[in-house]
């Protein structure tokens, strides 16, 4: 799998578009800045090192990008149409996570994350196309995509903080304490990291079948390109004219707790249950 210098030319200035066009103000002006910066590598870096990963290419990254947004909007739409809860995040922070969730696989401020690997063996029998930089300090991808943005003063919110962070899922352990929370007080809020997550396997997934079973019968879509926010707003479905939305449960009256009737409670020698019933309803 291979981009030759046109494709390569033509993603840049789609993602290039998008960020004109889907964001707005000062933080599309940071992004613009950030992007601009990066340009020269970010362009030729590839999605991952091994070419049985996905887009272990050159331009493998930014085309990568492009599908996880295209999946992320494909995604949420399916959440829309089914039922899933959407209305406490923005589609903008959709996009805006999807954009950035896999910064940190650029490198840091001045050198790449990844560099051609040098060993034909391992190159040829292990399909290590590019190693790991000993220049570029360490970091999981999601910890620098935030850094970096931080580095530019770009904003972000809770919900694309949640997105970016947790967009590997389950794969990354480190996830587990926000994801694995089944208390209806602390477990997660929002749907967001999901709706990425799945847009980000569903991408990788599709880059990898094209490597394995090569550019025959595989389509090249484009579903979002540079479209404006509002033309992307036009294309979400309307929950309502879909889907009924559950009905609240019925919520139980509670009894009036007073320092009388807590005082008498414990007075008449009840059981542990009964106590419970009658302090609380
Ligand atoms: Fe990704």
């Amino acid at each position: 799998m291979k981009l030759d210098e046109k494709q390569i030319k033509e993603n840049w200035k789609d993602l290039m578009g998008r960020i004109d066009h889907q964001f707005e103000g000062e933080r599309k002006e940071k992004l613009l800045e950030m992007y601009s910066y990066f340009e020269e590598r970010m362009m030729f870096a590839p999605a991952s090192s091994r070419e049985h990963f996905h887009n272990c290419f050159v331009g493998g990254y930014v085309d990568h990008v492009l599908r996880v947004m295209d999946c992320a909007f494909e995604v949420y739409n399916s959440w829309v149409s089914t039922g899933g809860y959407t209305d406490n995040y923005t589609i903008e922070e959709l996009l805006f996570s999807a954009l950035n969730h896999d910064l940190g696989k650029v490198g840091d401020m001045n050198t790449d994350a990844y560099i051609p690997n040098p060993s034909e063996w391992h190159r040829k029998n292990q399909g290590q196309l590019y190693k790991a930089n000993s220049e570029t300090p360490f970091a999981l991808v999601p910890d620098r995509s935030l850094f970096l943005l931080n580095q530019f003063g770009i904003k972000y919110s809770w919900n694309e903080f949640l997105g970016i962070k947790l967009h590997d899922g389950m794969y990354d352990d480190s996830n587990k304490p926000y994801l694995m929370g089944y208390n209806p007080d602390t477990r997660i809020q929002v749907n967001l990291p999901y709706v990425l997550h799945q847009a980000d396997m569903m991408a990788s997934r599709i880059e990898y079948e094209r490597w394995k079973f090569g550019e025959n019968g595989l389509q090249n879509v484009r579903t979002l390109k540079d479209a404006p926010m509002d033309k992307i707003k036009e294309h979400i479905p309307t929950q309502s004219d879909i889907y009924n939305p559950p009905v609240p449960k019925k919520v139980k009256a509670v009894k009036q707790v007073t320092p009388n009737s807590r005082q008498s409670a414990l007075n008449s020698g009840s059981d542990a249950s009964k106590l419970f019933d009658e302090l609380f309803g």
